[in-house]
Formats: C-alpha cells, structure tokens, sequence
C-alpha cells in the first residue's frame, strides 16, 4: 500500500522502551527519508541497549536521542519546534498494571498530565507555524484496557465499545486518550488514536508475563500464576503492532481511532504451559521438567476477566493484519531472551539502573 502521507521529522516518546524501540526501528526501516527523535525519561522500564543497532541502521542525521520528561511542557515545545516535529507518536508512559495499584499518582502524572503537556506543547508549535495543523499529526498509543473487562461470552472490543477503566493505570490511559480527542474537537488538533491488545517479543521489560515467566524458567524459579490462571488476553507480536501504528500514522484519517488484536485469546495458564514447553525445549531439557515451578499466588486487585480485539475495521480500512504467528512469535520470544543473557542479567541484577543513574541521574 502506497502512504498517503510523508513526514520529515517523526518525534517518538518512549522509544527507549518495549515498544517504542520496535516503531522507532520499523520507522527509521520503511521510512528512509524520514528523520526520527527519541523522547524517553529512561524511568526504570528505559533501556537504551534496545536501540544498539539503530545507528547503523539510521546512519548520520537520521536519529537523535534526546533525554526529557513528556511533563516537562517547555523542554517538549523547544523540542518539537528546534526539530521542526511534523509528526508526535506519544508511547511515553508508566505501563505496568501491579505498579499502578501501588503507587496511582505517577501514572496520572505521566499517563495523564505528561499527555497533556505534550497536547499543549504540539499546539503551541505548531498553531505559530506558518502552515498550522498542515502537515501535522500528534497519535496517542494506547490500550485495550480502557474498555474495561469481557465476560467469557461477550463480543471483542471495537472502536464504538464505551470506555469502562478499572484500574488505575487503565484509568490513567482513558483520561490521556479523552484529552487527546477533547484537543482535536476544540482546538483541531489533527490526532490519531489506537487502541492495543498484549504485546509480546523481545525488549520487553521483565517484569510483565512472558519475559518474568521465561527468566524464572532459566533459573528454576517459582512461576507465579494470579488466581486460578484462566484470565484472558489477547497476544500481539510486538513487530505487528509496530507495522499497524506505521500503517496508521501514515495513512489514517485525523480523528479516527483503530483497534489493533492479534486475534489471539490465550488463558494465562495456557500461556505459562507454552513458555514452559518451548523453553524447556530449547534449553535442551527433557519436556515437563519445569511443570513443578507453576505457583499459583494471590490475584491481582480488580483482575480484568478477559480482553478481545476486533481489529476488523483496520484489516478493512487500511489492510494491515499480524504477520507472525503464535507458535513463531513464542519461539522467537524464548529464543531472544535465551540468546541476550546480558540485557536480562543487567537489568534483573540493577546493573543497568545503576549505569543510567551515574549518567542521567536519579530514575
Ligand atoms: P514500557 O514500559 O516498556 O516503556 C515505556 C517507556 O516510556 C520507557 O522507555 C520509559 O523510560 C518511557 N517513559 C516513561 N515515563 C516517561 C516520561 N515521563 N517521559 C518520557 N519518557 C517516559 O512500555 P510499553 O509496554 O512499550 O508500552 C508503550 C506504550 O504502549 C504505552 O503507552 C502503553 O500504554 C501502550 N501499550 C502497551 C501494550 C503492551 O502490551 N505492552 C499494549 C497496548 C498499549
Ligand atoms: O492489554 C494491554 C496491556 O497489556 C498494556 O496496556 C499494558 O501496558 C501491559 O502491561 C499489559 O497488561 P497486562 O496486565 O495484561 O500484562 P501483564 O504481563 O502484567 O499480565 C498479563 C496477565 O498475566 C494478566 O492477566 C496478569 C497475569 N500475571 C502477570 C504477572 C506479571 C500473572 O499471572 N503473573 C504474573 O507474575
């Protein structure tokens, strides 16, 4: 599909983590004469190592990593306008759902205010531009969990479905993607949205399932399944998610929203079962013998049931659909994590928070 539309300057936030490493690769990759800019806090889920090859790959002038807080609304004016940013592609933002029932407050402050003080920053810029909102175009990316929680029968999320937050981190999403659609029916801002299921691959901060459950295989751990195991989700390859949001970005019309699946329900038990089997598999070890580490502990407060994702509309509108399979994503996924022993050592050990402090201050 030809892009309908082309941007010099594409400011990234949160490039420096799981996702937003693979859009600012898939970005600098399909879009050779594109420029890209790196916003990222480097908070603890940063890691600048997921950027090692970009670059070669993005030779001279193509890249730039700049170390800044999306809060910090007179540094992300001065960005965007010193860069001359045609285009915000916002994935910036505290993710993990266990930390956001602990500590609410820095998910508003980034999720919600540091949306907003991007918003204002875009606006500002580019409203003083001799072309205004030509050109331009500000995408939040955010999450199936402003939808709330499915029953076992009900029908997957869509686009029309109503918001219905219930935790703190999926409340903090909701608000940021009301702000973004309130700044577009206010002020014009020409804005994109999108809505994803589970992401799953390589980079992925330990912490959240698939990479905490693999590493524990490695070394023998207990594996700690919330309740019962039998909530639902529904996994996306991380690199699919990343060709959708390039599709979206460049060919959506402004104001439209996506839902982006992978078409993919899996209980959490089952999932556990097949990091299990696969890497028990490719560490050389007879099939089973971590079956015994399957713990199952307290669930989460307010678990959601079950996410869905009808991602018709995009298959439909703008002809993406996942390229990777579950069996291939999982292999992949084990293998990577089997094969960068240091990125996992370094962050599991505190090595790498302990670095980036001495460069960048405190995280
Ligand atoms: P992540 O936690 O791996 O990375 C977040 C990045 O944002 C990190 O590099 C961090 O340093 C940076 N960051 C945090 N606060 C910042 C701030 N104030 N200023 C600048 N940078 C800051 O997250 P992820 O899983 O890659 O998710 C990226 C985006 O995609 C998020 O907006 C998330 O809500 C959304 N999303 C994630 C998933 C998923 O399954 N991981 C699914 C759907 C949507
Ligand atoms: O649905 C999209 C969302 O997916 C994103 O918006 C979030 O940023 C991302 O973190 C992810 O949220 P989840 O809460 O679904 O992901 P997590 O990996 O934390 O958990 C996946 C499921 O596994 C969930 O039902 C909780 C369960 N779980 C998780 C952990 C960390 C366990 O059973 N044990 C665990 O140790």
């Amino acid at each position: 599909m030809n892009n309908k539309r082309h941007f010099n300057t594409i400011l990234v936030t949160g490039g420096a983590g799981f996702i937003g490493s693979h859009v600012v690769r898939r970005l600098l990759t399909a879009h050779p004469d594109s420029r890209i800019v790196n916003v990222d806090l480097l908070t603890y889920a940063g890691n600048l190592s997921n950027l090692d090859d970009i670059p070669a790959l993005a030779g001279e002038n193509r890249y730039r990593f700049v170390h800044a807080d999306i809060a910090d609304g007179d540094m992300m004016r001065r960005v965007i306008a010193e860069e001359k940013a045609d285009a915000i592609v916002n994935l910036a933002a505290e993710t993990h759902v266990d930390r956001s029932i602990v500590d609410p407050g820095s998910f508003a402050r980034t999720n919600v205010l540091g949306t907003m003080s991007l918003l204002n920053a875009a606006r500002a810029v580019w409203e003083a531009s001799p072309e205004g909102y030509e050109g331009k175009m500000y995408y939040q990316i955010s999450t199936d969990e402003v939808f709330g929680a499915l029953g076992e029968g009900d029908a997957p999320f869509c686009e029309t479905t109503p918001y219905n937050p219930h935790s703190p981190y999926s409340a903090a999403k909701s608000s940021a993607d009301h702000f973004v659609r309130a700044y577009h029916d206010t002020y014009g801002l020409p804005v994109l949205i999108s809505n994803c299921s589970n992401n799953y691959g390589p980079n992925q901060f330990p912490e959240k399932l698939m990479p905490l459950v693999i590493n524990n295989i490695k070394h023998g751990r207990d594996i700690p399944v919330y309740g019962r195991g039998l909530n639902i989700r529904d996994w996306l390859y991380v690199t699919d998610h990343a060709e959708a949001i390039d599709t979206i970005l460049h060919n959506a019309a402004a104001g439209s929203t996506y839902c982006v699946g992978g078409n993919n329900e899996q209980r959490n038990i089952d999932i556990v079962k097949a990091l299990i089997a696969v890497t028990d598999r490719q560490l050389g070890r007879p099939a089973g013998s971590s079956d015994r580490l399957i713990t199952f502990v307290t669930d989460r407060k307010g678990h959601d049931l079950r996410y869905a994702i009808d991602s018709s509309r995009l298959q439909n509108d703008l002809g993406w659909k996942p390229a990777t399979t579950f069996a291939e994503g999982l292999e992949k996924t084990v293998a990577w994590y089997l094969d960068n022993t240091r990125w996992l050592d370094d962050i599991t050990s505190g090595e790498y928070a302990r670095y980036y402090e001495r460069m960048y201050g405190s995280r």
